[in-house]
């Protein structure tokens, strides 16, 4: 058993938000009874018709995405989405959300407030949104984390962005302003040739892992809350080297895409290691 914030998690694997849907297109794919949490895709107060496609590019070593958020809106993922992801599962279910503006964030995580969630991930570090990315600010990331868990008593966990100066003081702020977890890493802001076309997007798959162990490494050793480690986590070799950087758990993401099996692998492989958590 793993405890993040008030969270009392089965196994330490997740999926991480974006990769996975609402939860409920991936149920005859996954048991999704077996998962230890299940993060939603990223919503935001009103739906997002998202940036133009095409928005996904395969790379020989991982992927970029240009997605911007597309969402359908906190009031249809709250009528539709949501009772039907809890009625088919036990799992712990993190809701994601974003918004332009610190009130936006708030405001979402007031009305989140009354429903049968375990915890919400604050995601302030999308790359493929027009605007600033908040967690590349430290004053701006301590202030929206303060506001939101003035709203909320669930278990707050914040995404962090690897694309800042100082990673230690961007954690620190959302310690300070009471988050119960980090989670990193969101996509790496990069640049890829299609057809002539430039394409900025977020990267993400085999291609950031080491960069990602290296920040949730500093990260760990720095925070008191725990660390929940993502990017390019494929297997259990990968997942060992999470924990052995200080993560306490991590979410799978580009290898949803590849196989969405591929957490379930990794639960199995755990226990097959007889690990205890
Ligand atoms: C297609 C795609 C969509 C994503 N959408 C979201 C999202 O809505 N919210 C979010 O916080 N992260 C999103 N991410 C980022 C992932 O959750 C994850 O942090 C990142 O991809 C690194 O992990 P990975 O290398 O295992 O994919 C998305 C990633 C991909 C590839």
């Amino acid at each position: 058993m793993v405890k993040i914030g008030q969270i009392k998690l089965k196994n330490p694997v997740m999926v991480a938000s974006g990769t996975f849907g609402y939860g409920i297109e991936c149920k005859d794919l996954v048991d999704l009874d077996k998962l230890g949490a299940i993060i939603t895709k990223t919503i935001t107060l009103k739906p997002r018709l998202g940036n133009p496609q095409p928005r996904t590019f395969e790379l020989p070593y991982g992927m970029i995405n240009t997605i911007g958020l597309q969402n359908v809106g906190l009031e249809k993922f709250l009528t539709e989405k949501l009772p039907e992801l809890i009625k088919i599962t036990k799992t712990p279910v993190i809701v994601s959300i974003a918004g332009e503006k610190e009130s936006e964030y708030s405001e979402v995580a007031k009305i989140l407030d009354k429903e049968n969630i375990a915890g919400i991930e604050m995601n302030i570090s999308c790359p493929n949104v027009k605007g600033s990315i908040i967690s590349k600010c430290k004053t701006d990331t301590y202030n929206v984390v303060k506001s939101v868990r003035k709203k909320t008593k669930h278990t707050l966990i914040v995404k962090l962005s690897p694309d800042v100066t100082d990673i230690l003081e961007i954690a620190k702020s959302t310690e300070s302003a009471g988050a119960d977890a980090v989670s990193l890493i969101n996509t790496v802001p990069a640049l890829f040739y299609k057809n002539g076309n430039t394409i900025l997007g977020g990267l993400s798959g085999p291609c950031i892992k080491h960069i990602a162990l290296r920040k949730v490494y500093e990260v760990a050793k720095f925070l008191k809350i725990p660390v929940i480690g993502i990017g390019g986590i494929m297997n259990i070799e990968d997942t060992l080297e999470f924990f052995k950087a200080g993560a306490k758990a991590i979410q799978v993401g580009t290898g949803n895409f590849i196989d969405p099996k591929i957490p379930i692998k990794i639960i199995n492989g755990l226990s097959f290691k007889k690990m205890s958590f």
